[in-house]
């Protein structure tokens, strides 16, 4: 559904994790125990990217020197509502599979700290974190697709479900970051193309990591340079077609 709040219909699906898992429990799973143990590390990384969102909300809030377009701000409230479903989420997901009360998980992520510096050429104003959020957001809808699979393994469908729910969110982030670089950012779409290339060569760098930043977190073999280029390509080709 369209989320009608806002005043250019970005798109927001209600749903709530808590409410979808909460019947799950270590008992209903079916799934290999070897391919659960193997991807343990994926489902860590997946949630606690989910959980860095905050760290990205409260960076931009920060930063005096950006100036935000009203669209961009109901955009983030949305954006950051549905990254906090995700991670409460991977959070319910990954203590039923690993044996480890939510309170601890929680403790644990709480000590995070997230480092914008090496990032900063990426974010210098709304039009490139646009690009930015953009080129993360396609790329986590296409990697949630990839574990359909595994999610239907597992066997409750709450499961299924989840996967989808969240996929589905992430490609309306993206769709609703695109939306506003055409509305606020036509002229600068030109631009686009040296940007993307600029996010790619980082994340395929050698020196490449991930600091707790939520945005340009693709440092697990989740996430293929073929993913990554095809991510670029896609939002070139989509901004292509509105200069
Ligand atoms: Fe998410
Ligand atoms: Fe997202």
């Amino acid at each position: 559904m369209s989320y009608i709040k806002t005043a250019i219909g970005l798109k927001c699906h209600d749903w709530s994790s808590v409410e979808l898992l909460k019947d799950l429990s270590p008992e209903v799973i079916i799934g290999n125990k070897e391919d659960i143990k193997y991807r343990q590390k994926h489902f860590w990384h997946d949630m606690s990217s989910e959980f860095d969102s905050k760290h990205f909300l409260i960076y931009l809030l920060k930063r005096k020197d950006l100036k935000l377009s009203d669209e961009f701000l109901e955009f983030v409230c949305l954006w950051h509502l549905d990254e906090q479903n995700h991670y409460r989420g991977l959070r319910k997901i990954n203590s039923v599979l690993y044996g480890q009360s939510e309170e601890l998980i929680e403790h644990q992520l709480k000590s995070r700290k997230p480092d914008f510096d090496p990032i900063e050429a990426f974010l210098t104003d709304e039009f490139t974190i646009l690009l930015s959020i953009a080129f993360d957001e396609i790329t986590s809808t296409r990697a949630y697709k990839q574990d359909f699979e595994l999610f239907d393994s597992l066997g409750p469908s709450c499961l299924s479900t989840w996967i989808r729910n969240a996929a589905k969110d992430e490609a309306a982030h993206y769709g609703n970051a695109i939306k506003i670089l055409k509305l606020r950012h036509q002229p600068r779409l030109k631009e686009a193309p040296a940007v993307l290339e600029s996010i790619l060569a980082h994340e395929t760098s050698q020196t490449f990591t991930y600091n707790n930043t939520f945005i340009f977190d693709h440092d697990t073999d989740d996430f293929s340079h073929d993913l990554l280029r095809h991510s670029k390509s896609t939002i070139i080709d989509i901004l292509e077609r509105h200069q």
